[in-house]
């Protein structure tokens, strides 16, 4: 395990503190492995089962939308439109009838774009939930009911440890909706709780590896000019903030796309030069993983045969995927839902590297500002 001494840089410690991180807002929600009934109650004020819920952020937030998209349309049955806040603020029209209750995601709670959002939402009369990482923000004042982050202050400029903690605050918000819908029974509850705090260990588990390996890969991969991230499903939120990651980090240009576009387009770019990362791990107990997976694989043979170079993240054990691609950095299995949160994080380390290679000041890139908030 690496210790304080060697973290170098804010970003480094704050991929580090995920573990605590996600035990800590996990634990803001539950009590003896149930949601908190205080929770619940301020849940209630929000949610509408008739509607559909609008989801407004900015950056790496709004993958974090993208990933809630999914998760409350797949668990809860749910309706889901996921918005760029710089878009939603600016719509104009007569109003929004369609979405009864709106969600704006938000590390810092300050976003310029976001808080026009969440602003624009009350002033039509709709519901509003906000998620931040700052309870003091003003969003979180603002908005009918705030659901904080307690993944502590975040001060590099490429966001970590407030995305992982939003995942998780998304998925019991997901639970929350599911039961409340009758979409997840008490047993299967239970089940989700388990899986969610399993998380933080295994993310704690995997780190040194991924740290070293990442480091290597960087290495390698240091003169590509651009990277494509590949993603089906709800890992395709994590191939766009892979993608941002890297940009943010490294400078290194970079896109993220839903795997099966790649044919439309973007495969004409790839070559030496631009190599891909692709998700392709899988929950063998869901069909739906497992057959976004078995298309993952028919894409791996054929980048294979095309030359393509392929960092791919799959399950531990997986020989498969691992012949199929020229690197192979291994994700121990956990529920769909849930492989998110590990897979990011290799990621976020891969960018990490990228910007020591390519000697950017990773906390501070140029050009970016973050509202960190120190309340
Ligand atoms: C800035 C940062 C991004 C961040 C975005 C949203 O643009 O450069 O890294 O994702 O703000 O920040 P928020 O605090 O609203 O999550």
């Amino acid at each position: 395990m690496a210790t304080t001494a060697q973290f170098e840089h804010e970003m480094l410690r704050e991929i580090y503190e995920q573990p605590e991180a996600l035990r800590r807002t996990i634990e803001l929600y539950l009590a003896a492995d149930r949601l908190k009934p205080d929770f619940a109650a301020r849940l209630a004020a929000w949610s509408s089962p008739e509607g559909e819920i609008l989801i407004a952020a900015s950056g790496s937030s709004r993958h974090s939308g993208l990933y809630a998209e999914i998760l409350l349309e797949d668990l809860c049955g749910l309706a889901v439109d996921v918005e760029y806040a710089s878009e939603y603020s600016c719509r104009g029209g007569s109003g929004d009838q369609r979405h009864p209750s709106v969600l704006v995601l938000s590390q810092s709670g300050e976003t310029s774009d976001t808080l026009a959002s969440l602003e624009e939402a009350r002033r039509r009369g709709q519901k509003t939930l906000a998620i931040t990482n700052a309870v003091a923000s003003t969003m979180a004042h603002e908005a009918d009911v705030s659901m904080p982050l307690a993944a502590g202050v975040e001060r590099a400029v490429p966001a970590t440890k407030s995305f992982t903690c939003q995942l998780a605050a998304l998925y019991l918000l997901a639970l929350y909706e599911g039961a409340q819908l009758g979409r997840i029974e008490v047993a299967e509850l239970a089940a989700h709780v388990a899986r969610l705090h399993a998380i933080a260990a295994a993310l704690e588990a995997q780190l040194d590896g991924w740290h070293e390996q990442t480091a290597r890969l960087a290495q390698n991969y240091r003169d590509a000019a651009t990277f494509l991230y590949l993603g089906r499903g709800i890992h395709y939120a994590i191939a766009r903030e892979g993608a941002l990651k890297l940009k943010e980090a490294s400078y290194v240009h970079a896109e993220g796309y839903p795997s099966g576009e790649l044919k439309h387009g973007p495969n004409a770019l790839v070559s030496e030069r631009v190599p891909l990362v692709v998700l392709a791990t899988v929950d063998h107990a869901l069909d739906a993983s497992v057959m976004r997976y078995e298309k993952t694989l028919q894409l791996l043979r054929d980048l294979k045969a095309q030359g393509a170079r392929v960092i791919a993240l799959a399950n531990s054990g997986d020989a498969e995927v691992g012949a199929l691609s020229s690197d192979c950095i291994r994700v121990e299995a956990a529920s769909e839902y849930l492989l998110p949160l590990l897979e990011v994080v290799p990621l976020q380390l891969f960018a990490y590297f990228m910007a020591l290679r390519h000697g950017v000041d990773v906390d501070r890139p140029r050009n970016l500002s973050k509202a960190v908030v120190e309340k």
